[in-house]
């Protein structure tokens, strides 16, 4: 995560989602499972229903994997 100014905006399915949370993920927001060895988890979030979902990018969020509006005090 950091990378982006912006929030990752996901449309999920039902179902257990791991979101990356080391930030070496080639596949983010996922876990592609690269955090092996680091000693850093992924965020794992159980979806229940069909939703959309803001999954921070910047790295900023204090609710993480989620964005919270931190993103918007980044310089541009
Ligand atoms: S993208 Fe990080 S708080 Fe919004």
């Amino acid at each position: 995560m950091g990378e982006r100014k912006e929030p990752y905006i996901l449309h999920e399915e039902p179902g257990l989602k791991k979101y990356c949370a080391c930030g070496l993920s080639k596949n983010k927001p996922y876990c592609d499972g690269s955090h092996h060895g680091t000693g850093i988890h992924s965020y794992k979030v159980e979806i229940d229903e069909p939703k959309t979902v803001a999954i921070c990018g910047c790295g900023l969020s204090k609710n993480k994997p989620f964005c919270d509006g931190s993103h918007a005090s980044q310089q541009a």
